[in-house]
């Protein structure tokens, strides 16, 4: 049997794949910051929960010692993230430290205390929750954008880095998920036509968004894919042709392309 840990599984995709996982039998170290208030995992004999908050170095260093000193983990999945969207000149220092303590410096931290395992096992896999936001530029995303684009180059690197100690590196890639992830909005005078047609483009049928579900099979999928190369999975119907549509027209042409989509009806 394999192991499991997940990172913010108190709900959306990281509940929904906590579920999955210990459906297909996996053990399931389920963590998230108020453990106390879980009441659906707890029904599951083979998922075990752990407080976990990524901004708390000495929360984190306790919960990976104690679980990495009783269970064999295999996969170490980061999924924890604080949305936001702002004007980017309205951005909040207090909204800025949080997105980059959790995004960011949250992955970094929980990676680095993994890694030493993984190597001394030699093998492992890291598996994070990235986002759309984190391959293409979305109006709005303010620093939400830098804390995914960074997340994403961090996985990249890793992924090179990690190599020869036979440890994987992939990252899951969603785009607009039907979950409670809260995207504060404050006030933004003039974009009304930006945010209609952005919109429009990562969401063009409201009743038809991707599921948590739908996201915890893809990453099933990513974690038991024989093609241990493969780093990137993108989830979602529209996430999946946007991002092949920057992959076939080049960078430079897919900026073009975008934009001419969120100008138009100017
Ligand atoms: N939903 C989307 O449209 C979408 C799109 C692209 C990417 N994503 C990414 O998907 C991931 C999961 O989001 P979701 O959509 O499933 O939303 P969600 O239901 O709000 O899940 C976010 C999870 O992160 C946890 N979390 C937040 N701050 C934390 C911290 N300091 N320490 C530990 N856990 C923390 C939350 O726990 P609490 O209950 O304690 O707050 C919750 O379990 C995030 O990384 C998000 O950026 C989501």
């Amino acid at each position: 049997m394999s192991t499991i840990f997940i990172v913010g599984s108190s709900s959306g995709i990281g509940k929904a794949t906590a579920k999955l996982f210990a459906e297909k039998g996996w053990t399931v170290i389920a963590t998230m910051r108020s453990p106390e208030k879980e009441t659906e995992l707890t029904s599951y004999e083979n998922v075990f929960i752990y407080p976990l908050d990524v901004t708390k170095p000495e929360v984190i260093e306790n919960t990976v010692s104690e679980v990495l000193g009783k269970y064999d983990v295999d996969v170490l999945f980061n999924n924890a993230g604080y949305g936001m969207k702002s004007r980017f000149e309205d951005m909040t220092e207090e909204a800025m430290q949080r997105s980059l303590n959790t995004n960011l410096l949250g992955m970094i931290r929980v990676t680095q205390k993994f890694i030493p395992y993984f190597k001394a096992k030699k093998s492992g896999m890291i598996l994070t929750t990235t986002s759309l936001a984190g391959e293409m530029g979305l109006v709005l995303d303010g620093i939400y954008a830098a804390d995914k684009w960074a997340v994403t180059g961090v996985c990249e690197m890793l992924y090179h880095e990690l190599y020869p100690f036979g440890i994987q590196v992939k990252t899951i890639v969603p785009g607009v998920v039907k979950t409670g992830f809260k995207m504060e909005m404050s006030e933004m005078p003039g974009f009304d036509n930006l945010i209609k047609n952005q919109t429009e483009m990562l969401m063009p049928d409201m009743d038809d968004l991707e599921l948590p579900e739908e996201v915890a099979q893809d990453i099933y999928h990513a974690v038991t894919d024989k093609d241990s190369d493969r780093m990137c999975y993108v989830t979602g119907k529209i996430t999946k042709e946007l991002y092949q549509k920057r992959q076939e027209l080049g960078d430079e042409e897919f900026r073009k392309y975008i934009r001419s989509s969120l100008m138009k009806n100017k």
